[in-house]
């Protein structure tokens, strides 16, 4: 059922504050800001390192992973789409843990990979929105992301949740490890508490002007995301994003990398939205923005209030998101970047729960 809303894509990223909530919830306890024990069903304090592979959006949700417990937790991660991880005789040894993701939990590739991680002796989690999979089911520790049935093919609510998972998972590893101190720790909870109230009003807030952008932006045949940090992952969610549901091709790149080739590309036709809230990453992406600008290219740039104030660019448009911490940042740049993508297909006239040539469960190599 659609409810007000005119595609199950559309409801999905609208059910996302209140699914996260209670994501969270089976992590998170609200009034002690404290992990659950269910955050802790792998044993991350003597690790060596952790292997994460995934195909799709799923592994663009590890990537970011990647970024909290490499920062967080200082655990070495080794990722990679399972299409190569399975195959690429990766050496693997039991002083690692495998993570697999997938909200079918049936993805064929997937399931190679975490089969080969098992032969290799390494306590294997899952982070699945389908706890009866075979992914699942063949896993030590499943990770339910509780995100309910996710009925569009392009991913929406399915990645927060898998995001707020993967979060709730480097504070339990950065507290194993000892690499945060209590302090810090309630502090992130805190943080990761707060994120479905944020997710609501930005929703809310930006909608109206995301719509009308994805009108000009429907004008286009090519466009190119760029981000550093977190936000370079959210760049390729955003392109892989765009592309499934509206057919316009869509590269993402991380901001450092234009200068190594894309720049080339710029001109007045091809929009660049550029992801960059006000980080530590923030004026090292805006001078690539300079670059973008200084050809004639047109920019989208998504960020916060700081950010928006220290830049004076002009632009085709900037989306303006409230300013938060780091550890909750790519769900809530999540939320414009789908918003765009629907709308954009919508204008596009595609069939947006069904593109053309994908499958919700990819079950064949
Ligand atoms: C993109 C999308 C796909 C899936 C990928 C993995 O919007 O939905 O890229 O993320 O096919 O599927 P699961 O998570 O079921 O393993």
């Amino acid at each position: 059922d659609k409810g007000n809303h005119r595609h199950f894509m559309e409801k999905e990223i609208y059910e996302q504050p209140e699914i996260i909530s209670h994501a969270l919830g089976n992590y998170v306890d609200f009034a002690a800001k404290t992990l659950k024990p269910q955050a802790d069903a792998i044993d991350f304090s003597k690790l060596s390192g952790l292997a994460i592979s995934a195909c799709g959006t799923a592994y663009l949700a590890g990537l970011v992973g990647k970024y909290w417990f490499e920062r967080y937790a200082r655990l070495p991660v080794e990722i990679d789409v399972a299409s190569e991880f399975r195959y690429r005789e990766l050496p693997l040894s039991p002083t690692q843990a495998a993570l697999f993701i997938s909200q079918s939990g049936e993805t064929a590739d997937t399931l190679a990979s975490l089969r080969y991680a098992k032969e290799q002796g390494l306590k294997i989690g899952a982070i699945v929105n389908v706890q009866e999979s075979t992914i699942a089911r063949e896993s030590d520790a499943v990770f339910p992301i509780l995100a309910g049935p996710e009925i569009g093919v392009a991913s929406t609510k399915a990645f927060t949740c898998q995001l707020a998972v993967l979060a709730s998972l480097a504070i339990g590893a950065a507290r194993a490890r000892g690499t945060i101190d209590a302090a810090a720790e309630k502090e992130m909870i805190g943080h990761l508490i707060e994120m479905p109230r944020i997710m609501s009003r930005v929703l809310n807030a930006v909608q109206p002007q995301v719509e009308a952008l994805s009108r000009d932006l429907s004008r286009f045949k090519d466009v190119l995301y760029l981000g550093r940090g977190t936000s370079y992952p959210l760049a390729l969610e955003g392109a892989l994003k765009l592309k499934e549901i509206s057919y316009i091709h869509a590269e993402g790149y991380a901001a450092g990398e234009l200068k190594h080739g894309p720049i080339a590309l710029i001109d007045e036709n091809m929009p660049v939205i550029v992801i960059a809230p006000y980080d530590r990453f923030f004026d090292k992406t805006v001078s690539n923005m300079q670059e973008v600008a200084a050809r004639g290219g047109k920019i989208i740039f998504i960020t916060d209030e700081k950010g928006a104030a220290a830049t004076k660019l002009p632009t085709m448009a900037t989306i303006v998101l409230p300013e938060v911490d780091e550890v909750i940042s790519p769900m809530i740049y999540a939320l414009p970047i789908q918003l765009l993508a629907y709308h954009t297909a919508v204008f596009m006239g595609t069939d947006v729960d069904q593109p053309r040539n994908l499958a919700k469960s990819v079950t064949v190599e």
